[in-house]
Parts: C-alpha cells; structure tokens; sequence
C-alpha cells in the first residue's frame, strides 16, 4: 500500500473527506479506495461482486482505515442515490465520488454484438452519469463544494476493436466537459482521469494490443500497477486541486499529462458555399489536415 511519505505528502490529505469509489472490488478502483483510506477519506467501496467490495474494505480497516462494503449494480440509475446516501449516513457528509466501475467487451466492427454495446453503455456511460448525478445533486444540498471523478480512456482517441467502449468512454469525457461547465461556481468540480494498468481488464484485451500498436502513434510495451494510478485521484478528490475542473487527466506510466480538449481548428471557408466551394476547400486544405486518429499527442502533426 502506498504511504504519506511514498508519495511525498502529508497523510492528512484527505482528513475529512468522505468518497465513494465504484468498481473498487478490484483492479484500479481498489488502489484508488486504499489510498484515498490511507490518506485519511473515509470510503464507501461498490463492486458487482459483493465479495470483492467486502474485501477492499476489509483490507482498508485492517490497515487502520475507515470503510464499508457497498456492493450493488452502478447500471441501474437509483441505485446510486443509495451510494451516496449510506456515505452520508455512515460517515456524516459525502464530499467525492469516483465513478470508476466499467467493462471492457473488446470486438472489431464485424463482430461487436448489440447486447455487448449496450451493456457497455449501460455500464460505462449509464453507470457513470447516475453516479455523478447523484453526487453533484447531494453535494449541491449540503453547499460545501466537492468533487467528482469519472474515467475515461485513451480509447476515447479511437483504437481497433475497442469501437463500443471507445464510444461509451468518449461519452464520459463529454458529459465531464458539460457538467463540469453547469457546475462552475458551486464549488463542484468534475474531473476524469484516463489510466493505464494491468488490471483484469487489461488482460481481456491483452491478445489485440500488437494490432492495436500498429494503428497509434503511441504504444505502451509495459502497463503499470494500478496503484501507479491512485495519486492523480487522491489528488483530484482533495482540496488541493481546487482549481481543477472540467479536464481529462492522462496517466501513463510515468507521463502525466492533459488530454487536449476537442476544438474547432480554424476555419477555411467563411462564406455561403455550394458543392463547388466545399469540394474545393477540401482539396485546398482540409484533406490533408484531416486529424490522426488513435492515441497520439497534441501538437506532433498528422
Ligand atoms: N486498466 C486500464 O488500463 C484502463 C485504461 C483506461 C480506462 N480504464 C477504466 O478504468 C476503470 C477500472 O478498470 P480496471 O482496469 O480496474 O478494470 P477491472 O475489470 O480490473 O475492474 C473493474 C471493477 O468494476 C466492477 N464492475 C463491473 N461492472 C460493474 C457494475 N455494473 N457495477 C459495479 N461494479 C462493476 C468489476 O467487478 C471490477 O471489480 C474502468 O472504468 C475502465 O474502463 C482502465
């Protein structure tokens, strides 16, 4: 477990809070829960798996942490309401959120089924939106500020055989930006990360990972532990990003990073038009600025 002197900051960083992190039985959400315990947030821990959401916790209080098991489905939209709700009951107040909880049914376009596709969305978007909503609604009653965390991908960029989820996490990311815009003023911020880790779920799509290279710009030949990840959340869940919002953070290995915001480039035609003047923009310009797709980074041409 990650301490206050391994990553260089007081333990006390996160006294006082109280978070619920979903999809925290396992994988990055349970390094997210250990830390932010570790740190001093009280923890309300979700997962599917009942079990595995009754042993993050356990393991938290075994470290001299404050935590409970919260086990349920983020998919269906009310039971959120009942996540924040037994961390204001548990623990006095809720402060953060980490909707964290997703699923990963990897397909090319010829083999991506409609009932993976919607349960991705059910999950990854569904799940996500409820969270947050929840959590923004309850943190706007008690008026003391707080934050919220989703998670993103750098799927979001585009990647083979990843279309269905790439789709659901760049819905994420745009419902992030948005809300983030609604919430400006109240002191509620909403950030997401975008991680990198050898998790279960890294391991489904360990088998497409060579194709996958072939088609970015970057490829990452070693994926971190997931508690490589946790500090950029404990970070996003405490006061001391108080200027932060709105933003997908992209965690990487040892990068850190923004991901760059979606922007229209400048225009190269303003005017009435016709096919014509289209077609001729085109040819003139826009061809050959059309956009890499896949994850790459800013700024490093097409
Ligand atoms: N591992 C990576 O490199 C990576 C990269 C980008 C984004 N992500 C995202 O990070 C998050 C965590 O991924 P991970 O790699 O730890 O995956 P994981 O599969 O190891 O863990 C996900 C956890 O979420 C739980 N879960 C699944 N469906 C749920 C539901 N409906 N309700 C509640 N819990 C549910 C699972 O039981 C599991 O414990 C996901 O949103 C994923 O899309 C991961």
């Amino acid at each position: 477990m990650a301490t206050a002197a391994s990553i260089g900051r007081p333990a006390a960083a996160l006294a006082g809070k109280a978070v619920v992190i979903t999809g925290a039985g396992g994988g990055l959400g349970a390094a997210y829960a250990r830390l932010a315990a570790a740190l001093g947030a009280a923890v309300v821990v979700n997962d599917v798996d009942a079990a595995a959401a009754r042993a993050t916790a356990d393991a938290i209080r075994r470290a001299g942490g404050n935590a409970i098991a919260e086990p349920g489905d983020v998919s269906v939209w009310d039971f959120a309401e009942n996540l924040v709700e037994s961390c204001v009951k548990d623990f006095g107040t809720i402060t953060g959120f980490v909707s964290n909880a997703g699923i990963l049914r990897p397909a090319l376009l010829d083999d991506l089924s409609e009932a993976d596709l919607r349960r991705m969305i059910e999950v990854n978007l569904i799940g996500t939106a409820a969270g947050a909503r929840a959590a923004a609604m309850r943190l706007k009653a008690i008026g003391r500020g707080g934050s919220i965390v989703n998670v993103a991908s750098g799927a979001q960029a585009g990647d083979v055989a990843l279309g269905g989820y790439a789709a659901t996490k760049g819905a994420v990311a745009s419902l992030t930006y948005s809300w983030a815009m609604e919430l400006r003023g109240s002191g509620i911020r909403m950030n997401a990360v975008s991680p990198l880790a050898d998790t279960a779920m890294a391991g489904q799509n360990a088998h497409l990972m060579a194709l996958q290279a072939a088609h970015r710009q970057v490829a990452y030949a070693s994926l971190p532990p997931a508690e490589a990840n946790a500090p950029v959340v404990a970070y996003l869940l405490s006061d001391a990003a108080a200027a932060i919002t709105g933003q997908v953070v992209r965690i990487a290995n040892r990068q850190l990073s923004l991901v760059s915001h979606p922007m229209i480039a400048a225009p190269v035609l303003e005017d009435d038009w016709t096919f014509d003047k289209v077609a001729a923009a085109f040819d003139r310009e826009l061809a050959a600025r059309q956009h890499r797709l896949g994850l790459a980074f800013a700024g490093s041409g097409s």
